[in-house]
């Protein structure tokens, strides 16, 4: 099976607001060891594109943590915010695209996971904005993201690896 996948778009390559992904605290000054989601391997599924965008969701999430934290601007928080509302949305419909492909017998029930969540994050968008709405979807994000991907999205692996020998 081939999949198509394409790293998310970034609308404004000169902000660097908008890279969340190079943000994140390099050293303890500047908080590295306050590190809003550490990513390890328990975190790792064996399925490249999907590790991909998982790490690149933890990637977003620190930067949204570390923005919020040293108190940087209401429109970089909801740039980076926007960011990663994209990354997230991308990452489901790939992977609902997988398990499409692969006639995974769970579909329906993680596809319905995935919209449960968009409308929780929808739901909070239209309530408020700014870094208070931001701060409270980042801590929703760090309850709900790690359980999703140990058990949810880990619970698929053995389907799409039986008999494959590569996910590249
Ligand atoms: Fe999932
Ligand atoms: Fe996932």
């Amino acid at each position: 099976m081939k999949i198509n996948y394409s790293p998310p778009k970034v609308p404004d390559e000169d902000n660097y607001s908008l890279r969340p992904a190079c943000i994140v605290p390099q050293t303890k000054a500047e908080g590295l060891d306050q590190l809003a989601f550490v990513w390890d391997d328990s975190y790792q599924l064996g399925i490249p594109v999907l590790d991909e965008q998982h790490r690149t969701i933890a990637s977003n999430l620190n930067s949204l943590s570390y923005l919020i934290r040293v108190g940087r601007s209401e429109s970089i928080i909801e740039a980076t915010l926007n960011t990663l509302d994209q990354c997230m949305r991308i990452h489901f419909s790939t992977e609902e695209e997988i398990l499409e492909a692969a006639a995974f017998p769970g579909l329906k029930e993680h596809r319905a996971a995935h919209q449960a969540f968009s409308r929780q994050i929808q739901d909070r968008l239209a309530s408020g904005s700014g870094t208070t709405t931001a701060d409270g979807i980042l801590r929703f994000l760090i309850d709900w993201w790690p359980r999703h991907i140990t058990s949810e999205d880990r619970a698929f692996v053995a389907h799409l690896t039986q008999g494959k020998e590569s996910w590249e």
